[in-house]
């Protein structure tokens, strides 16, 4: 039995803990949150924009904690994860804290806001010989893992390129998303989850070029196209926020293989939600529906969850969510935000200056 330990009961605590309780072999034994009503059970407050609304939840045998410091220095307590879901700003120190305690760890993304908190919290994972894994969850959307398993089968040839989508309306609630410094803004918090899936099927880019809007001190919104060692490779990627509070969400594709094309989009409107169900067309002229079931988003946090057990019990490093994919992930955005604000074309050896 895998024993973890949560930090930091909101939304996506709520969401973890929820595929927790689908899982075997896996057991939340802790939790620690500063928030008194949290640690009774009352997650009733928590909000989030997917997945069921928190509740009321029955807490007997998890042992709670007001901070992760408190949770790692009690000797009766035995874990064998730290499942971090902190804002992305103390991810880096908690890391830290985790693995220097022996525990494996599981965090959040993005990782860190910068390429230097993560570099260092992917090397001290691997001083204390502890896995590092990034709650990078989207190859586990049905659609997202339905296109890598087809690119991996190599059923329809070479892969060619692409081109992503993830667009929002401005967050208003969230009062420090444009914060470098806290959220770190739409490409840290947002795009990042493009950043990871491109860099895990295209391997990592030697270069962007990206223009766009800038708000404060972090892009708002920007088009990007990349460039890699295969000068062939077709990537580009559309992301940020838009100036409308009527679609909160969209995110979709167009993977480009030799014989196949993988098409897929999604809006949620402020009234109903709208999809493009995905499609592979084919060299033939057909048109391919797969079945690929509701899409729960949950479902993805289930399947990743999954796969963090499986790591540690098989003590095989994830090939999906391991700290440094995710790592490069910041880089790439780390790229982008320089391409923009430049005007410039940034190489990735540019931003490791
Ligand atoms: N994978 C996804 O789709 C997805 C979606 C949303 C958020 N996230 C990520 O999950 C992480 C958490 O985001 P969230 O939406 O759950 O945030 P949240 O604000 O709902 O929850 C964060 C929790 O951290 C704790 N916390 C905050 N400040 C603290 C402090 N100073 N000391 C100790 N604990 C503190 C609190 O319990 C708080 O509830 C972020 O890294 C975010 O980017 C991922």
């Amino acid at each position: 039995m895998t024993k973890v330990g949560i930090a930091g009961i909101g939304f996506m605590g709520w969401i973890h803990w929820l595929a927790y309780q689908e899982l075997s072999g896996v057991e939340v034994v802790a939790i620690a949150t500063p928030e008194e009503e949290r640690r009774a059970g009352d997650w009733t407050g928590i909000q989030g924009n997917f997945g069921p609304p928190g509740a009321q939840i029955d807490l007997t045998g998890v042992k709670t904690y007001e901070n992760l410091q408190s949770m790692l220095a009690d000797p009766d307590l035995e874990l064998d994860c730290i499942d971090i879901c902190l804002p992305p700003a103390m991810h880096c120190e908690a890391i830290q804290a985790a693995a220097k305690a022996g525990k494996h760890v599981f965090c959040e993304k993005p990782l860190a806001l910068n390429l230097q908190d993560c570099d260092t919290a992917v090397a001290t994972c691997k001083e204390y010989d502890r896995q590092l894994m990034v709650g990078q969850v989207l190859p586990y959307f049905t659609e997202f893992q339905f296109a890598r398993e087809v690119i991996a089968s190599g059923e329809y040839g070479k892969l060619l390129g692409g081109s992503f989508k993830r667009v929002i309306s401005d967050p208003q609630w969230l009062t420090k998303f444009y914060d470098p410094n806290v959220i770190g803004g739409p490409l840290f918090d947002l795009h990042v989850h493009d950043a990871h899936f491109i860099r895990l099927l295209f391997g990592m880019p030697t270069g962007v070029y990206s223009c766009g809007r800038i708000r404060g001190e972090v892009v708002d919104y920007c088009n990007s196209i990349f460039r890699f060692e295969d000068s062939e490779l077709a990537v580009t990627c559309t992301c940020g926020v838009i100036n409308q509070q009527g679609r909160p969400f969209t995110h979709g594709f167009e993977i480009h293989l030799e014989r196949a094309t993988l098409q897929f989009d999604f809006q949620a409107f402020a009234d109903t939600p709208e999809s493009m169900p995905l499609k592979v067309l084919t060299e033939d002229g057909k048109v391919h529906r797969p079945e690929l079931g509701d899409g729960d988003p949950v479902f993805a946090f289930k399947r990743e969850i999954e796969e963090v057990t499986r790591a540690i019990a098989e003590n095989r490093p994830s090939d999906i969510l391991n700290g440094a994919l995710a790592r490069d992930g910041i880089q790439i955005c780390q790229m982008q935000s320089e391409a923009v604000k430049s005007g410039q074309f940034v190489s990735a050896a540019d931003v490791v200056k």
